[in-house]
């Protein structure tokens, strides 16, 4: 029975993704976050992995806030490349493959046909500069690897934007939201299976994976509220220059996800039907 390590495990995606693999039976699934190991720290993360020999080791641990990056530059290097360059000499150390969770904000959006894995990079924000410092590291140091590209992360157990969308909704009349970036909005839940799959199916190299069809956040906004049953409040697109954020996004970042689809022989649902789910299962 293999042993598989996911860092990062209280995060959104770690907690869903513990879930997710225990019920399939992939093998012990081993769930670590700070209070286990710090993957800044190389002698701990090396110790302590190399103490448990896992032999997959997924690292969804990372510094996330994404316009807290530009101010804590250092923070999230440490973490997102220095981080994962130390789990990577643990795992080297001890045979494990690695699987690299990774971003849509490696790439400037200059795109107007979704990204493939292959498309060279140009990360518009310190977020997406640490990320791709990752990556390198993975592709550096590793023989088995696995690097997920995925965006738009919403579920249960963090904060998102669906979460903010609702709760602000609840609180004014009228919103204000972001009309000129556009992505493919991914239910961790959904992120989960996949990740499953592609761990199944002993999959290496760069993937992308992200629920299918593609909008703005002032679209997915609409959504969110048409489905709660919240039409009726307003919301005012605007653009990225108007919000004013201290990191740069992309204004078009949709990952194409065919070689996901032909590796697992899945296909990602609908964002909008991944949202529904989603919004039912708040109310349980
Ligand atoms: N969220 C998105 O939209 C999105 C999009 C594309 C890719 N991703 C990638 O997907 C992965 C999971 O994202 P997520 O949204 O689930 O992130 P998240 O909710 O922020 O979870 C990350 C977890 O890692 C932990 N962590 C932070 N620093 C650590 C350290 N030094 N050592 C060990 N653990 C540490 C965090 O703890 P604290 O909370 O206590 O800091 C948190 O529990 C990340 O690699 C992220 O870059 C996310």
């Amino acid at each position: 029975m293999s042993r598989i390590l996911i860092l990062g495990a209280l995060g959104m995606l770690g907690r869903d993704l513990t879930e997710v693999l225990r019920s399939s039976s992939q093998g012990e699934i081993v769930p670590w976050d700070l209070e286990e190991i710090d993957i800044r720290e190389e002698k701990e993360t090396v110790e302590k992995i190399g103490e448990l020999r896992p032999d997959v080791i997924i690292n969804a641990a990372a510094f996330t806030r994404v316009d807290d990056c530009e101010s804590q530059t250092e923070r999230a290097f440490a973490v997102n490349a220095e981080g994962m360059k130390h789990v990577a000499s643990a795992a080297w150390r001890c045979q494990a493959k690695v699987l690299y969770l990774s971003t849509d904000y490696i790439f400037d959006g200059k795109k107007r046909e979704p990204y493939r894995e292959g498309d060279p990079p140009h990360p518009l924000n310190v977020y997406g500069h640490s990320k791709w410092k990752g990556e390198e590291y993975v592709r550096a140091l590793l023989k088995h690897w696995l690097i997920v590209r995925t965006q738009w992360l919403y579920g249960r157990h963090g904060n998102n934007f669906v979460n903010s969308l609702l709760g602000q909704a609840r609180e004014k009349g009228e919103l204000r939201v972001v009309d000129d970036q556009v992505g493919s909005p991914t239910y961790s839940a959904d992120l989960s299976k996949f990740l499953a799959a592609l761990i199944e199916k002993k999959a290496e190299g760069v993937i992308h994976v992200a629920n299918s069809g593609t909008c703005s956040w002032y679209e997915f906004g609409k959504a969110i509220l048409q489905l709660s049953g919240l039409s009726k409040i307003r919301v005012i697109p605007i653009s990225s220059e108007e919000l004013k954020r201290p990191a740069t996004r992309p204004s078009y970042s949709v990952l194409g996800c065919q070689k996901f689809t032909e590796t697992t022989g899945l296909r990602p649902r609908p964002w909008r039907e991944a949202l529904k789910d989603y919004l039912e299962s708040l109310k349980e």
